[in-house]
């Protein structure tokens, strides 16, 4: 199986020629530690040497400034960083989507956890990586303080894949990778290979509000945080990273109505609103439906309750992750409706008026 490479401990990203053998299924997923000092200068190295390899194709992108001396360049109808951007980290950079693009090779049996920023990723990885190694991984109240998502974390359990192209290590075989990618950029083998692939969308008032915040936390060179108004002006008009982030749903939305079995849409809202069923829902979809006996155990509850908001926050405040933040700045408030607390009643209606007008005849409602 593909995880053996990891064990064989390969080190080169270029192994499209080995895929193509026959490797059985995969049987269980395996967490990704957070990666040590070595590998951080080797991700650097790897990452000069991508970005120099799409050079000239990025240069010849349209780009618009954002910030003082901060660019985001268009690339099949989305924008997008470039080159090492907040402090060097280059991993949602456009050159990866395009490494992603030419290198990687999907297998049938990978399971994809698509989403915008902010909608919801880190939970739905937590729900994906749980209902998937339940068996690994014991879930119930006695072994939840050693379960990978609290030793590690979401997102070492699940990485994403434009960032795996920048590692040596080639995770790439760990058969359940998150991504950022519009569903029209992604990787042609995820489509060629009939993936499963599970989108999470969200409210867009409440992914500005969530973004707006994420952005000022990372900041980490003293400047002035960015105003709210300068964001919801660039994000409306869609310049914000895989942004414009209505587009980014509709890719997905129109394909779980054309391969409803490869592609399924969940919402933030509904997974808040009637977790039990939405959890069964995305289990069903994985193939990884719930027994009768694991239901009246409790099962499903105790994998809500090991992914809730409340137990991951808890579990990471203050752990450093392997770049440059703690992994508890994906945990703020895990709210519906926050944005109500910031938006004026002017940018409410503009934003109201845009999804009417982007979603209009198509059902998605959050
Ligand atoms: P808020 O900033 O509104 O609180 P992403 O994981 O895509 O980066 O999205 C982050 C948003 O999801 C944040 O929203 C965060 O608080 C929320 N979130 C993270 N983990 C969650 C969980 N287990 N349950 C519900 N919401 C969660």
């Amino acid at each position: 199986m593909r995880l053996t490479l990891l064990e064989l401990n390969i080190t080169s990203f270029f192994y499209s020629e080995l895929n193509k053998m026959s490797f059985p299924v995969i049987a269980f997923y395996s967490p990704v530690a957070s990666i040590t000092q070595d590998e951080k200068k080797a991700r650097k190295e790897k990452m000069a040497i991508i970005i120099e390899r799409y050079k000239d194709k990025v240069l010849a992108l349209p780009r618009k400034e954002i910030d003082t001396n901060i660019y985001l360049c268009k690339y099949q109808g989305f924008w997008y960083h470039h080159g090492f951007w907040l402090h060097s980290n280059a991993n949602f950079s456009v050159e990866a989507i395009m490494a992603s693009q030419d290198e990687f090779q999907a297998l049938p049996t990978d399971v994809f956890l698509a989403s915008q920023v902010k909608s919801g990723t880190t939970w739905l990885k937590s729900l994906g990586f749980a209902i998937l190694n339940r068996t690994k991984f014991k879930i119930d109240k006695d072994s939840c303080a050693t379960h990978p998502l609290i030793t590690t974390s979401p997102h070492d359990c699940v990485p994403f894949l434009e960032s795996e192209s920048f590692l040596h290590n080639p995770s790439y075989a760990n058969g359940l990778m998150a991504t950022h990618i519009p569903y029209t950029s992604l990787p042609q083998s995820i489509i060629s290979s009939d993936c499963r692939i599970v989108y999470i969308h969200r409210n867009p008032k409440d992914v500005l509000i969530s973004f707006w915040h994420f952005m000022n936390t990372l900041r980490e060179d003293g400047s002035s945080p960015t105003k709210l108004d300068d964001m919801f002006e660039l994000f409306r008009k869609g310049l914000n990273p895989y942004g414009p982030f209505w587009d980014h749903a509709i890719g997905y939305y129109k394909a779980s109505l054309e391969r409803p079995n490869k592609v399924l849409f969940l919402t933030y809202e509904k997974l808040k609103q009637d977790t039990y069923n939405e959890v069964k829902r995305l289990a069903n979809f994985l193939g990884s439906s719930f027994t009768k006996e694991e239901e009246d155990d409790g099962l499903v509850q105790e994998i809500i309750e090991l992914c809730s908001f409340k137990k991951l926050s808890e579990a990471h405040k203050g752990n450093k992750d392997g770049s440059h933040s703690s992994n508890g700045i994906y945990f703020r408030k895990g709210i519906v409706g926050d944005s109500v607390n910031y938006l004026t009643t002017e940018m409410i209606k503009t934003f109201d008026e845009i999804t009417k007008e982007k979603f209009d005849g198509l059902n998605i409602s959050f």
